[in-house]
């Protein structure tokens, strides 16, 4: 396939390995926005083995809005399937669950006291995610803490996430700096790597696609679902007719083309569209095919994979994890001047 990498912009193969670290909370169901802004660029790191990667499935952020226990437990294992379906390779990758390293937990409170108390009152997720709700928990506040606690515990550097998450990073990279400044030189500051399409819009095309605004598709989802789902998504909302002219750059239907659609489909798409040849469902018919051909492969992978061996990578990829999170967190201990124990 003629199709863009989703490194090829960011790479520079001068520099020296980096360590890669992102996160996906365990909710609602993995959809085209986590896939093409995030788990795509994963995979390309995975694939291209050069850096050191570690993927988590973030339980302990899920917990910060109201939730049902057996439901969490059940998505655990469910996103780590789909992880590993489209490509995150216990083999290749440390994929981990977040509460299986109790040190995430330990940091983010110690990395508390080096965090403004209005830097997080400004964080848009917090605000978007509370606003009018009848319990906003202290958790949902502290939120990205312990999202900078995730990312300093393994000292990475490089953070693939999609454009919402750019400011928590901010903040991430802030509290290294913060932290260095006080108790010495400890955590490199983490860049975030954003894919070519770091903001897909939900199919309502008033905000991005997000679990909470039921305007997903699931990557997973049937395929007759997923063609019904795509055929009614908003697109340019000044095509009313096939004779208008579209605006291709302001058409989410078009972002994701850029995302799975050889180059020359691009090129058709915004030919056809300007000129007002395609209609706007022959053009997600394309799409729709597209996708699909991405798609089959992570399918049937995904339909070959046992439990077993899922919690058994996520068995190992805790172990992994553990061992870079203790020592961390003996320099973290020390530098801070707290415990009574050498250990
Ligand atoms: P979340 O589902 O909030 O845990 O997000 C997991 C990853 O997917 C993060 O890196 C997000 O930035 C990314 N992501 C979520 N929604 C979108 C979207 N609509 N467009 C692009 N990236 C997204
Ligand atoms: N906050 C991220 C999201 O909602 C998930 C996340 C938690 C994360 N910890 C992280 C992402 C560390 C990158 C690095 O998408």
């Amino acid at each position: 396939m003629s199709q863009q990498s989703p490194l090829a912009s960011t790479l520079d193969m001068t520099k020296k390995p980096a360590r890669v670290f992102s996160g996906i909370q365990p909710t609602g169901e993995l959809h085209l926005g986590n896939y093409l802004g995030a788990v795509r660029t994963w995979r390309a790191q995975v694939e291209e083995g050069k850096d050191e990667t570690m993927f988590c499935i973030v339980d302990a952020h899920a917990i910060t809005v109201p939730y049902e226990a057996a439901e969490l437990r059940a998505k655990i294992d469910a996103f780590a399937i789909d992880l590993i379906a489209c490509g995150i390779d216990p083999e290749k990758t440390t994929l981990f669950v977040q509460s299986d390293v109790r040190e995430h937990t330990e940091l983010a409170w110690y990395l508390a006291s080096v965090t403004p108390y209005g830097d997080l009152g400004r964080m848009t997720q917090f605000k978007d995610k509370g606003e009018g709700k009848e319990f906003v928990s202290a958790a949902l506040f502290t939120y990205p803490v312990l999202m900078s606690a995730d990312i300093l515990l393994y000292k990475a550097t490089v953070v693939p996430v999609g454009e919402d998450q750019v400011q928590h990073l901010e903040l991430a990279r802030e509290t290294a700096r913060r932290f260095n400044h006080r108790f010495g030189e400890l955590f490199p500051e983490p860049k975030p790597r954003l894919s070519n399409t770091p903001r897909i819009m939900g199919l309502d095309g008033d905000s991005k696609m997000s679990k909470s605004k039921g305007n997903t598709i699931s990557l997973f989802e049937p395929k007759e679902e997923f063609w019904n789902k795509l055929r009614t998504a908003f697109t340019d909302p000044q095509r009313l007719r096939k004779s208008d002219p579209g605006r291709p750059e302001i058409c989410n239907i078009y972002t994701m083309h850029k995302a799975v659609s050889p180059k020359e489909t691009q090129d058709e798409v915004v030919a056809n569209c300007t000129g007002a040849k395609w209609g706007c469902v022959e053009c997600k018919k394309v799409l729709f095919e597209n996708f699909d051909k991405e798609l089959v492969p992570l399918r049937t992978k995904r339909e070959a994979l046992s439990m077993d061996h899922v919690r058994q990578a996520l068995g190992d990829g805790a172990s992994k994890a553990r061992r870079i999170a203790v020592e961390t967190m003996k320099e973290v201990r020390s530098a801070m001047g707290l415990g009574s124990l050498s250990t």
